[in-house]
């Protein structure tokens, strides 16, 4: 048995489906709590004089020294798997290109894609093992990963196979997500809807037959695929079982949000130029909107009207988005910091949005993004006093102790 005690404040929002309104900001807190864990999975909360001596022998003891716990963070967006950097791409925007711009001209996501393609397998998988474990030291102990960088057979198959791996070897689960369409591969070049139809026709079956990834998800842009062509897209993937999810309204807004809440996505993914009626379709639909500040600021784009969707009843999650060109960094207590100032969102809307609400826009809240009984003991013991420090202090590490299935990373 695995005992934390001597917890400050236990702080954690509650259930196992994402929270929206004024829901999003009830966290349960805890004062001079204790978690007992056994097998990996969360047995018993203590509060405050109810533990008495519990701990046998074979009891290892962490104490959180007065600190704040809560859930592990739960990174519900990355593309962490990736060949090379994409450095360059900044002195060009200083000499006025956009993000689109780069994209068209053959780099951007296209330059990406071919140092993916030039990686072995091996190669591709202990680069991003690295990442994972950056990840889990900063905190969080789920992650989403996206392919999306290999845009042929070979390459995203070889992608995906690596976000396996990682589930398995890393301790941290890797939910795995299907992007094959993130962008036209220049093979394709001005044939866009004949790469929707490979992907249907050959990609997704081989997916599902080796239970590739649990998600769908394709870049709803302009220029990049239209509205016709993501749904075409989403409703294959939907009908060989991997539910939905969408990057809409990044840089224009072309009807994604809309498409999300009628074909009933899991998430909606960055939002930053959705209007009032997208967020309406949103919230029809139970989409769950997943922010990624980090990228606003990598951008130097606007915010997502994050308060409205909360005020509006959508349900907002809060993830990192780490990729190689549009956010190079995979510190989601960046994007909390982020959150906070420019979403001017609540400490526990934020607690809720990294970590409930980040559970179920990956299909997880049944498991994890919460400290209840029964639920994996995944675990953060922080050098801060409360999480209002964890959401103000910015650039360093706050973390202490990790714990992932009731073992400290
Ligand atoms: O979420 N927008 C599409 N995909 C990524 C960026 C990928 C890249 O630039 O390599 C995003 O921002
Ligand atoms: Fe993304």
């Amino acid at each position: 048995m695995l005992l934390i005690k001597n917890i400050g404040i236990l702080q954690t929002p509650v259930g196992t489906r994402s929270l929206c309104g004024k829901d999003q900001a009830k966290n349960l807190k805890l004062y001079n709590a204790a978690v007992a864990v056994e097998g990996g999975v969360i047995r018993k909360i203590y509060r405050d004089g109810e533990l008495s001596d519990i701990c046998g022998l074979d009891c290892k003891v962490i104490d959180a020294d007065g600190g704040l716990v809560t859930p592990g963070l739960i990174d519900c967006h990355t593309h962490l798997t990736f060949g090379g950097w994409r450095q360059g791409e900044i002195r060009l925007k200083l000499n006025g290109a956009t993000y689109l711009d780069i994209l068209k001209s053959g780099g951007g996501i296209l330059d990406t894609v071919q140092n993916t393609r030039k990686m072995s397998e091996d190669e591709l998988y202990e680069r991003s093992k690295g990442f994972v474990e950056e990840m889990l030291g900063l905190g969080v102990t789920t992650i989403e990963s996206k392919s999306g960088y290999g845009l042929n057979f070979d390459d995203e198959i070889k992608q995906l196979k690596v976000n396996k791996r990682l589930n398995e070897t890393t301790k941290a689960d890797v939910v795995s997500t299907f992007l094959g369409a993130h962008a036209v591969p220049t093979e394709y070049d001005g044939r866009a809807d004949e790469y929707i139809d490979y992907i249907c026709e050959v990609v997704l079956p081989e997916i599902k037959k080796q239970k590739l990834a649990d998600f769908c998800d394709v870049f709803c842009e302009d220029g990049v695929f239209n509205v016709e062509q993501s749904k075409k897209l989403l409703l294959c993937a939907q009908k060989l079982g991997l539910k939905s999810k969408i990057h809409a309204d990044e840089i224009e807004s072309i009807g994604g949000a809309a498409l999300a809440g009628e074909i009933k996505a899991v998430s909606a993914e960055h939002l930053i130029a959705t209007d009032e009626n997208g967020i309406d379709c949103l919230r029809r639909g139970g989409v769950t909107a997943a922010l990624l500040p980090s990228t606003s600021f990598y951008l130097n784009k606007n915010y997502a009207k994050a308060r409205t969707m909360i005020d509006c009843g959508v349900p907002v999650a809060i993830a990192s988005d780490f990729n190689p060109g549009s956010c190079p960094s995979l510190n989601l207590q960046l994007a909390i910091n982020l959150g906070y100032i420019k979403y001017r969102m609540f400490p526990e809307e934020i607690l809720t949005a990294v970590t409930l609400n980040a559970a179920c826009a990956i299909d997880r809240g049944e498991s994890v993004g919460s400290v209840e009984v029964g639920k994996k003991a995944d675990l953060v013991v922080w050098n801060a006093p409360d999480f209002e420090t964890v959401c103000y202090r910015f650039g360093t590490n706050q973390v202490k102790t990790v714990i992932k299935n009731g073992e400290v990373v």
